[in-house]
């Protein structure tokens, strides 16, 4: 691990860029939860890191067709710890750079909602909500909280009795394409794009990192973006952007 002085002198580098750009793009990733008690995907201590067959569950053919698959993806929403975990220095940091127009586009990968719980507007939720449930036959839509009360292990629509599931994006599902777009637009026209707490391993998002003008990545292991990256910050996500934002004011 780095020592304490290098971290915070990697900060202010950042800081320093951050400050000179005429506009920044963010990218978040697991990454910026996990201080909140939410566990990231290919993190030391990640959800596919400790049970690398548990992603299978998230593909959308295998959901639609397996009612066991269902089960354990209602069962796991229930236990999820976003419904009580709060935001951390790092949400609040990027919430304040926002509130003094240091941000112009927030992207995220993360389906906590934790941003918006954080004070941040505008977010670009690009890998969707788990606050949400979608019918996927007839696109009727509710808030989760409502439909767990209901208290079955594979609640049906109650409208056309569809297949439910929250409105996050699985694998083998589209992104919701109106919202990509802006990501991309957010990023071109950024200056500065800086990604935290992302792996950039899944596309299509990660594919916005080839598309900044300038690339700062905070993360605090490589990314196969590192070698395009102007500055590469290794630090922990909610030392780093509440250090940037005590800069930055
Ligand atoms: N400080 C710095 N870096 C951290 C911290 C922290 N406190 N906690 C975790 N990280 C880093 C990990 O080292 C890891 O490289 O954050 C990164 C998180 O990467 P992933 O777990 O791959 O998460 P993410 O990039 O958001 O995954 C993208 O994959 O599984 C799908 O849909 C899911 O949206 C997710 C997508």
């Amino acid at each position: 691990m780095r020592s304490r002085g290098v971290l915070m002198d990697e900060a202010a580098a950042l800081a320093g860029l951050w400050a000179q750009a005429t506009s920044v793009a963010v990218l978040t990733g697991a990454g910026i939860s996990t201080d909140s008690g939410i566990s990231d995907f290919r993190g030391p201590n990640g959800l596919w890191t400790r049970n690398p067959g548990a992603q299978a569950m998230f593909d959308i053919s295998v959901y639609m067709r397996d009612a066991e698959v269902r089960r354990q993806a209602w069962a796991n929403r229930r236990a999820n710890p976003a419904w009580t975990a709060q935001p951390n220095r790092g949400h609040l940091a990027l919430a304040a750079l926002q509130q003094s127009d240091r941000v112009q586009t927030l992207m995220t990968q993360n389906i906590d909602g934790l941003h918006q719980r954080a004070g941040s507007r505008d977010v670009l939720e690009l890998h969707g909500t788990i606050w949400e449930v979608v019918c996927m036959a007839c696109g009727l839509r509710w808030p989760t909280p409502e439909v767990l009360a209901r208290e079955e292990d594979d609640p049906p629509c109650t409208a056309c009795g569809g297949i439910l599931k929250t409105a996050t994006v699985s694998f083998g599902q589209a992104l919701d394409q109106a919202v990509l777009e802006a990501a991309v637009r957010g990023t071109k026209r950024a200056e500065l794009l800086v990604t935290v707490g992302t792996s950039l391993q899944v596309n299509p998002v990660a594919g916005l990192a080839g598309l900044a003008d300038r690339l700062v990545i905070v993360n605090a292991e490589e990314t196969p973006y590192d070698a395009e990256a102007e500055l590469v910050v290794r630090g922990s996500i909610s030392d780093v952007l509440a250090a940037v934002a005590d800069v930055l004011g």
